[in-house]
């Protein structure tokens, strides 16, 4: 193999498809190489999941923007993935230059990518941590050096829950972040379900378990318990596609997750 391009981490994880990098593909980026887009091409013969990935980044758009329009200046994106084209420092810095980013992800190489892709923004920055250990993530010099946690902060948990397993109690670590941020802090949450679509939902999750990360559906009541202490913006949690977004959904990937926006409550 030609030596990698310098974006590309040295930790040998380079010949399995990789979660952050078949998004990036998906959404039409260039850090992804050759055993992602394989692999890409192949799940697309059998499950939308290019248009899943750009429903979900439609949503991330509108929700940040929303968050921007309502006062909040500074987010924290958990299991960011590459800040592909349309990201949320791109977003939320067209809206106000002076928002801050800090994304965090514990893939080294979505890390490297992502360092980057920020080193000439002043205000944006990624921390390679763990997001289930939130004292590492909310200590991180770059969470502590751009971000105010003593202020209203949004903080953006975007197609990342389903890899957290039962075992790691996501709804507790949400509930981990809600404690430490400032009353009147948004909270913007997506999460796979198959509700609406068993079967395609179930190939997905079979299709992700061949990739380096595995992944879980959960019911609409699952993901209400993790917005404990948060006030649900209207529409309240709907389908992604149909929070705030034009048209109402049909069948198929416009109906595999779940979005909500939530305002934390005084002492939530
Ligand atoms: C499906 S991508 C989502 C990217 C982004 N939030 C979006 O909506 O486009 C999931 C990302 O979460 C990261 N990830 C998975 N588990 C994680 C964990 N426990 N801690 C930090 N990052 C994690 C993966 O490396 C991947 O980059």
């Amino acid at each position: 193999m030609q030596n990698p391009p310098r974006w590309v981490s040295t930790n040998g994880d380079v010949d399995r498809p990789n979660v952050a990098r078949l998004f990036d593909y998906y959404l039409g980026g260039a850090h992804n190489f050759a055993v992602d887009r394989e692999f890409a091409e192949q799940s697309m013969n059998h499950i939308p999941t290019a248009a899943m990935v750009q429903h979900t980044r439609a949503f991330l758009r509108r929700a940040v923007r929303l968050c921007v329009a309502n006062g909040i200046r500074q987010f924290l994106d958990l299991g960011s993935g590459i800040p592909t084209a349309g990201n949320v420092h791109e977003v939320a810095q067209q809206a106000d230059p002076t928002c801050r980013v800090v994304y965090v992800d514990n893939d080294p190489v979505t890390v490297a990518h992502s360092r980057t892709m920020l080193r000439d923004n002043a205000g944006a920055a990624i921390a390679e941590a763990d997001i289930r250990d939130g004292d590492a993530v909310l200590s991180a010099p770059e969470v502590r050096g751009l971000l105010d946690l003593s202020q209203p902060v949004a903080v953006l948990m975007v197609a990342i829950l389903p890899y957290v397993a039962e075992a790691d109690r996501p709804a507790e670590l949400v509930g981990r972040y809600r404690d430490a941020i400032a009353d009147g802090s948004y909270l913007v949450i997506s999460h796979l379900t198959g509700d609406e679509q068993p079967e395609m939902v179930e190939k997905l999750v079979s299709v992700a378990t061949e990739t380096m990360t595995p992944i879980v559906a959960r019911s609409k009541s699952d993901i209400e318990a993790m917005l404990t202490g948060f006030d649900l913006l209207e529409p309240g949690l709907v389908l992604a596609t149909s929070w705030r977004g034009e048209g109402e959904p049909e069948t198929g990937a416009e109906a595999v997750s779940y979005g909500a926006v939530g305002v934390k409550r005084p002492n939530g």
